[in-house]
């Protein structure tokens, strides 16, 4: 079953908890949380403990998204009863296998992600062994940014990839998602689909999820 992801990114922060509840009364599967380190990306969201301040607040897990330059470093504050994955990017890792390794030694599933115009064939070597692969389809730093068409074309390549290798990670796609694309995101192998300011800045943040939530399934 597709799984829809809404990121906070977008949220009100000082009404956090009751932002994320109406995603969950809509129906939303995962709390996507981007974490931005001003280094990674060209931004700076917040850490651990606002993420933590959820605890207890939502009953869906969390699925977390480091963009920041040392995640093996920081990847275990994130690590709570309710994490389900924890996804690091390529670009940011040298010895990529190994912080695959180390997040699964954390008890969480492993994700990788890759930025807009990183090649997939960045990942032949780990594919056995992540948990999921996130592709970017904007630039990461900012929520509200415009989907990368090129993106569409990656995942397909992807989700064929994956069939042939018969592996069984699954697939993410985060950036610019909007209930106008992502039909066609969904029918190209996506299993996860993030969406920040769609969901957030909605008019009825509950009924852009069952909207979301319609069209995925
Ligand atoms: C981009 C983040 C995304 C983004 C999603 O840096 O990783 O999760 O905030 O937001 P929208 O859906 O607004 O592009
Ligand atoms: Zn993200």
């Amino acid at each position: 079953m597709k799984k829809l992801a809404p990121s906070i990114l977008s949220a009100d922060f000082s009404a956090l908890a009751e932002d994320v509840a109406k995603t969950e009364r809509g129906g939303a599967d995962l709390i996507h949380v981007d974490v931005m380190d001003g280094h990674f990306v060209p931004n700076i969201s917040f850490g651990a403990y606002v993420m933590k301040c959820l605890n207890g607040k939502a009953n869906i897990p969390y699925d977390v998204h480091l963009m920041i330059t040392d995640p093996d470093k920081y990847a275990a504050e994130f690590v709570t009863d309710t994490t389900e994955y924890i996804t690091i990017h390529q670009e940011a890792c040298v010895h990529l296998e190994r912080s695959v390794k180390y997040l699964k030694s954390l008890g969480v599933k492993a994700g990788v992600a890759l930025n807009p115009a990183t090649p997939l064939s960045t990942l032949e070597y780990v594919l056995g062994d992540v948990d999921m692969v996130l592709l970017m389809s904007v630039n990461p730093g900012f929520g509200g940014q415009k989907f990368i068409p090129s993106a569409l074309g990656k995942l397909a390549q992807l989700a064929e990839m994956r069939a042939k290798g018969g592996y069984e990670f699954e697939i993410e796609m985060d950036g610019g998602i909007t209930t106008e694309n992502v039909g066609k995101i969904a029918e190209a192998g996506c299993d996860i689909i993030v969406a920040g300011s769609a969901v957030f800045k909605a008019p009825d943040i509950t009924e852009r999820t069952k909207e979301f939530i319609s069209i995925i399934r």
